[in-house]
């Protein structure tokens, strides 16, 4: 059997997918562990939640480098020396240099808050909201150079409501991103993720499990 897969997670914020993937790791729903939160803002929740359980967190200042290059280096080292073997991003508001993405090649996964290449960036329900859609939704997607380009792996389907706010819209998509999340990092975990130019298969489901094979990737509303 493959042993725990140790993860690096990055974020900014409140960290509310951190404690989705932290929640999966101790009830034993993923087979990883993390091995170090890092944030690049110093009084990010997202590194409380990692202290309050256990997980090394560590804040590093991208006031302390003059380019990104340099940034990213430090954060390398970091993830190098804990031997993370997957790195998470989540709700991570920075680009990541080229050598860094070279680095982990289809082993950083992040998870946006649209149906991409649906409306990438920043602010992205508001956008979804003020175009009109009426289903939105989120994805977890390996990363690659460019913003939110990556091969995708699982994408969560919302319905938009025609009361839907910023807030609403938002928080109903949370509430998918933190199931799909785990579920992306259990498949790559198991060794099943395969990507072949920009699609990303599952191996391993039985063909006796028709229904699972053809929606693997996709969860409904
Ligand atoms: C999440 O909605 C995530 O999808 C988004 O930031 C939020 C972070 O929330 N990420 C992006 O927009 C990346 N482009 P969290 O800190 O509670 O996990």
């Amino acid at each position: 059997m493959r042993g725990r897969i140790r993860l690096g997670v990055l974020a900014s914020g409140r960290g509310s997918n951190l404690q989705a993937i932290i929640d999966a790791s101790r009830a034993g729903r993923i087979d990883a562990v993390i091995g170090v939160v890092i944030s690049d803002v110093a009084d990010a929740f997202a590194l409380e939640r990692a202290r309050t359980h256990g997980i090394e967190a560590v804040f590093v200042d991208p006031n302390l480098f003059e380019a990104r290059e340099g940034f990213d280096a430090a954060i390398i080292d970091l993830l190098r020396k804990r031997d993370v073997d997957l790195v998470c991003l989540a709700g991570f508001m920075r680009l990541l240099s080229p050598p860094f993405v070279r680095e982990y090649p289809n082993r950083i996964m992040n998870i946006h808050p649209a149906l991409l290449p649906a409306f990438p960036g920043l602010h992205v329900q508001r956008k979804a909201l003020k175009h009109g859609m009426k289903f939105s939704g989120c994805t977890v997607h390996f990363v690659d150079e460019g913003t939110d380009t990556g091969p995708i792996i699982i994408q969560a389907v919302v319905p938009v409501l025609d009361d839907d706010t910023d807030e609403s819209l938002s928080a109903r998509i949370l509430t998918h991103e933190h199931q799909i999340y785990p579920r992306a990092i259990q498949l790559f975990a198991e060794g099943r993720l395969e990507v072949r130019g920009r699609r990303v298969f599952c191996q391993g489901i039985p063909a006796s499990q028709q229904d699972e094979r053809r929606r693997w990737g996709m969860m409904n509303p």
